[in-house]
């Protein structure tokens, strides 16, 4: 089955999907009501540990993330030797790599608890730190040091801009950490799984993750998707622009999902964000040519099931809070690592190392030809 499409990897008791009705929760809890009324660390709680914390646990785990935020002195060098010009993904790619190299699971198992707390503990609270320190570092500045003041939010926003945010803009943030914190077997989340099951440590897991997420099919949509509606220009040029790319057979960013036959819930949300944004700033014109965007893909691709996703809406609340395009996914990915923790953690409950068949369809016993004797 090409891409495995519905054929079932695994069992999971983390989030649910049901792609026709437009639902998605996390141990059962409906999005909606925790991007009403959790925080992003709590819902980390929630998908990593299964269930909400009490107010000591959650209390216990914000204090232990806050400690972590900071990452070592060799790794911000590091990182100030990457290429200004390299895409963040990348290097938050390298940088999660090379801190595992800082915390070898030494007399540790996997699977024991210390161990799989430090990790989650440490991935949580530093990939936001990675991901500012780099946008920093390729401007020419020093990186903005994390403030223990701040929610996780709120820190990372300031950590990117050098400015501390609007509360109401750090809360707006916060929810779509929360949407995209989980969304079942998707393509990093395989990713990490499959790294899982060869008993890789939990650095080597995120990092794979992190490389199936930065492709444009996937997380990298955000970034296309507000690329298009830049090349749009202007809400009138919506219509021709899809209908041309339509027909030379390219795909409208943005759009479609594998599992999702009517509008995908994040996006439903995402857009309230984007008219809560608009009450605190001026309404962005960007805005204007997505929903004609919509406007036009919904007669020509909803009939074929095909409607805004995730990453339709996302770029454009990050431009609005002035998150540069491409740390739009390395943004994806400081929220996903909470469903690939857990996943990575359900995995190692019950191990199995992921080893598919395939279908042979080239030749078979050859006759080898020497160099010289080849045309
Ligand atoms: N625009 C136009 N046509 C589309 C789109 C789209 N965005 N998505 C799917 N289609 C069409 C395909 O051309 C194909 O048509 P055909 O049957 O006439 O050949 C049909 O719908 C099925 O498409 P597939 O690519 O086979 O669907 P699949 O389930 O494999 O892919 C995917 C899902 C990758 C998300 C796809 O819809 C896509 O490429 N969308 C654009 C990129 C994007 O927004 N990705 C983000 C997804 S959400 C996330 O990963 C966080």
């Amino acid at each position: 089955m090409p891409g495995l499409a519905g054929v079932p990897a695994t069992r999971s008791n983390i989030s649910f999907v049901d792609g026709a009705r437009g639902i998605l929760e996390y141990r059962g809890i409906p999005v909606e009501q925790l991007a009403t009324h959790s925080t992003f660390l709590e819902t980390t709680y929630l998908l990593i540990w299964g269930y909400l914390p009490t107010k000591a646990q959650l209390y216990q785990f914000e204090e232990d993330i806050l400690h972590q935020r900071r990452v070592k002195y060799p790794i911000r060098d590091m990182i100030k030797c990457f290429p200004d010009q390299g895409h963040p993904m990348d290097a938050l790619q390298a940088s999660v790599a090379a801190l595992g190299l800082f915390y070898p699971l030494g007399e540790y198992q996997l699977t024991d608890e210390h161990y799989t707390r430090e990790a989650v503990v440490n991935l949580v609270a530093k990939l936001p730190t990675l991901v500012a320190m780099f946008h920093q570092m390729r401007q020419g500045n020093d990186p903005v040091a994390p403030r223990d003041d701040l929610s996780h939010s709120a820190n990372f926003l300031y950590m990117l801009t050098g400015q501390v945010p609007d509360p109401r803009v750090a809360r707006i943030f916060e929810v779509c950490l929360i949407l995209h914190a989980e969304h079942t077997v998707n393509a990093s989340t395989f990713g990490a799984l499959v790294t899982a099951s060869t008993l890789a440590d939990p650095y080597t897991v995120i990092t794979s993750a992190i490389g199936a997420l930065s492709g444009p099919l996937h997380g990298g949509a955000n970034e296309e998707a507000l690329a298009m509606f830049g090349q749009i220009g202007d809400a009138t040029q919506a219509r021709s622009f899809i209908q041309e790319r339509l027909a030379r057979k390219e795909k409208i960013m943005g759009l479609g999902h594998r599992v999702y036959r009517t509008k995908d819930p994040r996006a439903l949300v995402l857009q309230q964000l984007v008219k809560e944004l608009f009450k605190i700033y001026s309404p962005s014109p960007t805005y204007k040519i997505a929903q004609e965007v919509e406007q036009v893909c919904m007669e020509l691709l909803a009939p074929k099931g095909i409607y805004p996703n995730v990453d339709f809406y996302s770029g454009i609340v990050y431009e609005k809070m002035g998150i540069p395009s491409d740390i739009f996914t390395p943004v994806f990915a400081i929220s996903r690592v909470a469903g690939w923790l857990a996943h990575w953690r359900e995995q190692l409950s019950n191990n199995r190392i992921f080893r598919p068949t395939q279908i042979y369809t080239g030749p078979r016993q050859v006759e080898y030809t020497p160099l010289q004797a080849r045309g």
